[in-house]
């Protein structure tokens, strides 16, 4: 018969925080894609209000990263050299948040839909329809942002893909990351990793509304 002890309890890795902006991150960026796409100008409205919510999403993420639990924050998981070239080598990771080349992927993440977002705030349709700040800037940047907008959005489809792809292969290995970004638990593969605690989630709303304040703020200059 086998011994409990040879499972040990699963640990803490995202905290509720974390997945909630990561499920709702998926969900109003598929949104922002679809509408941008289709290019439907009856729809440019809800596209824009859905990508102003993703902005406040990123700026959250982004100060999670600094202030958060500590396996959502850069610092746990953004690897120094020494630990990507031990990642590639031994296929262990030192930490049970996102293994090094995960990290890559994740930033790449951010900082493209950080790009997304305040470029579309000044884009323009060259019809009738412009991102709010979009006035506030020559007709000339905003044509410009709205070319960056495009080929942004061209990027993060292709990472996305990848993204998923990674996520899916994980999967096929055994490696259940998708569950693990429901439950916030991962089984311990290596007994090195520590079951950290997370942070207060009312930190964690004070800091989204925080956010939305400042965009909100800024899209109203
Ligand atoms: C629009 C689509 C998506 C976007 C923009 C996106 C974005 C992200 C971001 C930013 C992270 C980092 C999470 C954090 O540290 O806060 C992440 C992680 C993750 N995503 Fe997605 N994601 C998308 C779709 C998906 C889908 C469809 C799946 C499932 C098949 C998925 C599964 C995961 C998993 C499992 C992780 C954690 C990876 C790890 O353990 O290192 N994502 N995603
Ligand atoms: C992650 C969030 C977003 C995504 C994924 C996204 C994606 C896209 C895509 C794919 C297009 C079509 C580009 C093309 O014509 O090839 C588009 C157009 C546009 N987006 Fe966004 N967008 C986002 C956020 C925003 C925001 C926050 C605003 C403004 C508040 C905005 C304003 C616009 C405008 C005005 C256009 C029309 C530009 C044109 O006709 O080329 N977008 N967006």
């Amino acid at each position: 018969m086998s011994d409990p002890q040879d499972s040990p309890a699963p640990i803490r890795v995202w905290d509720l925080p974390t997945r909630l902006v990561h499920w709702l991150l998926f969900v109003l960026v598929t949104f922002s894609l679809v509408t941008g796409l289709l290019g439907d100008p009856s729809l440019i409205e809800n596209h824009m209000l859905v990508g102003q919510i993703t902005l406040v999403l990123v700026v959250f993420r982004i100060v999670w990263g600094l202030v958060g639990s500590p396996r959502s924050r850069f610092a746990d998981f953004v690897p120094a050299p020494g630990r990507v070239i031990a990642y590639l080598k031994t296929g262990r990771a030192a930490t049970p948040g996102h293994n090094p080349l995960g990290a890559f992927s994740v930033l790449g993440l951010l900082v493209l839909l950080l790009a997304q977002t305040v470029t579309g705030l000044f884009a323009n349709d060259d019809i009738f329809n412009e991102g709010p700040l979009a006035g506030s800037v020559d007709k000339g940047v905003s044509d410009w942002m709205t070319g960056i907008h495009e080929l942004s959005g061209n990027l993060l489809i292709a990472l996305i893909a990848l993204h998923v792809l990674v996520v899916v292969v994980h999967r096929l290995k055994g490696d259940n990351l998708i569950l693990a970004m429901i439950t916030g638990r991962k089984p311990r593969q290596d007994a090195a990793w520590e079951d950290r605690p997370y942070a207060s989630s009312l930190l964690a709303a004070v800091l989204l509304a925080a956010s939305g304040v400042l965009v909100w703020l800024l899209v109203t200059l």
